[in-house]
């Protein structure tokens, strides 16, 4: 028997670019020159958008800022820097080389210029001629650029989308990719636009309008550049939440559904696979090489095939999207599932973390009353928990801190004592999550269904029930 393993095929065409993984650097300052590409591709990434090409700029002085959170650093990360301020020409000498040394990889030129069609296609044409396999608009910098009617302030208006889309169309011969801007109050409309105006495929997200900070003695606002700043645009971990909404609106949205590159807070093969379910073809990454180098693509492309072998899929195609019928309107949310908290009492340490949380941030329904007895026997308590609740009504004016230590107990199976392992009371507990976010210990407490022996119920349904009569 062949101990040979089938690894899984990461290769993806993307809006007919053909590229060996979904892997792609986003552009910005991982993709400013060809050397730095070519170590990029020798590293294993499949594909790289230039950092942006066009316009004349001068960049400043400080320009980068970031938010740490609990040890993280760049948990947040935030620009003020404008597109490439190189000379086009040397740019797209050296993206010609590249693709010559590197045929197989994707090799995109991120592409801004002023708001006439002669530039565009000027621009178009000699991005095409140094051998790009791809345009991407870039419609989203935030910053500067839209100051001079380019970047964003293009990919806020709909109308300018669509029309600088259409021009590039006229002339392009490659692949055409619309860089979206997250700045804006639905996403789907400037996608749709870019539909219209026939792009090939879409990226998302460019960075959020961001002040990640201002200093208390100098009262200056990061990043300080001679005693002022002006506003960043944000990436990195902390935006990823937002970028996969803003994907999964785009990709089930059939006006403004294309090929979409995943971008925003990518740093892991997972981040990678959540992008892949949500419909992206490929992701783009930038924060992350930023902050840890080209070589975090091994463990990507290591961690996603793992996880794929592990779950049967051979190619990207076989789980991309596959979480988007998952992803619904809160009206059609079945109303009649229900789950409680509970806790894994040998995992619990007492901290009491989740106790003050439920009290001051949920339903008050965990409790902290137990004397002793055993762990698995029936539960003593202080008082019944109608007592507690009759008493909390009437004395409470602050979250009552039990009085643990003379009460603690200890059992012989567990650490914690039992005085200190917090219940819950699940008839009253709503299921809300709060506990088991805050509780510091992995798998301590979790969510756990309850049969409700209801049917299935939305709110459509309920109020359609209304409607007709019947009681509600
Ligand atoms: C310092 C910096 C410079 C950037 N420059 C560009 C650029 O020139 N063109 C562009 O389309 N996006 C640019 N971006 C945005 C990134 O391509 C990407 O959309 C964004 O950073 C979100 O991805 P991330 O969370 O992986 O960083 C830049 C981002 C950073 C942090
Ligand atoms: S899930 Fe919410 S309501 Fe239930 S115990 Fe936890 S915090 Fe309280
Ligand atoms: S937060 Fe977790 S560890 Fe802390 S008391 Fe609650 S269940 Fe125990």
């Amino acid at each position: 028997m062949s101990n040979y393993i089938v690894k899984p095929d990461l290769a993806v065409t993307f809006a007919g670019i053909k590229s060996p993984n979904p892997f792609w650097l986003a552009s910005a300052p991982p993709t400013n020159t060809g050397e730095q590409i070519m170590r990029a591709f020798d590293a294993g990434w499949g594909g790289a958008v230039w950092k942006t090409m066009g316009a004349q700029v001068t960049n400043t002085s400080s320009r980068y800022s970031s938010i740490n959170w609990n040890g993280q650093r760049m948990m947040g990360f935030s620009n003020i820097e404008l597109i490439s301020d190189r000379p086009l020409d040397i740019n797209l000498r050296e993206l010609a080389e590249v693709k010559k040394r590197y045929p197989k990889q994707a090799l995109i030129a991120s592409l801004m210029v002023e708001s006439t069609r002669e530039a565009w296609h000027t621009v178009v044409q000699q991005a095409e001629d140094a051998g790009a396999d791809g345009l991407e608009l870039n419609f989203g910098c935030p910053h500067g650029m839209s100051e001079r009617g380019m970047g964003s302030a293009v990919g806020q208006v709909p109308e300018y989308t669509e029309m600088i889309t259409a021009w590039v169309k006229e002339k392009a011969t490659t692949p055409v990719i619309v860089k979206l801007t997250p700045n804006i109050s639905d996403i789907r409309v400037i996608a749709q636009a870019a539909k219209r105006g026939g792009a090939d495929a879409l990226a998302a997200i460019n960075t959020i309008n961001s002040i990640t900070g201002i200093d208390l003695d100098t009262f200056i606002p990061q990043p300080n550049v001679d005693g002022r700043s002006t506003h960043g645009g944000y990436s990195g971990p902390a935006v990823k939440p937002i970028a996969l909404n803003m994907v999964q609106q785009v990709m089930s949205d059939p006006e403004s559904m294309l090929p979409i590159s995943g971008i925003g807070g990518v740093a892991t093969w997972k981040d990678a696979a959540e992008y892949i379910l949500l419909g992206s073809g490929t992701v783009q990454v930038c924060t992350a090489v930023m902050h840890y180098g080209y070589r975090i693509v091994e463990d990507m492309i290591d961690g996603l095939q793992n996880w794929m072998c592990e779950k049967g899929f051979q190619s990207i195609e076989d789980f991309r999207g596959l979480s988007l019928p998952k992803v619904t309107e809160w009206k059609d949310l079945n109303l009649n599932y229900k789950v409680v908290a509970h806790i894994d009492e040998a995992k619990c340490i007492g901290c009491g973390l989740c106790y003050t949380a439920c009290w001051d941030g949920a339903h008050q329904c965990i409790h902290v009353d137990r004397v002793s007895g055993p762990i698995d026997g029936p539960v003593e308590l202080h008082l019944k928990p109608s007592e507690i609740e009759a008493a909390s009504r009437n004395t409470i004016t602050v979250t009552p801190i039990p009085k643990l230590d003379a009460a603690s107990v200890t059992t012989p199976s567990y650490a914690t004592p039992l005085a200190r392992i917090p219940r819950v009371d699940e008839t009253e507990c709503v299921g809300c999550n709060l506990c088991s976010l805050v509780c510091p210990v992995d798998d301590c407490i979790t969510m756990v269904e309850v049969k409700t022996h209801l049917p299935s119920e939305t709110w459509e349904e309920r109020t359609a029930e209304c409607l007709t009569g019947k009681s509600c």
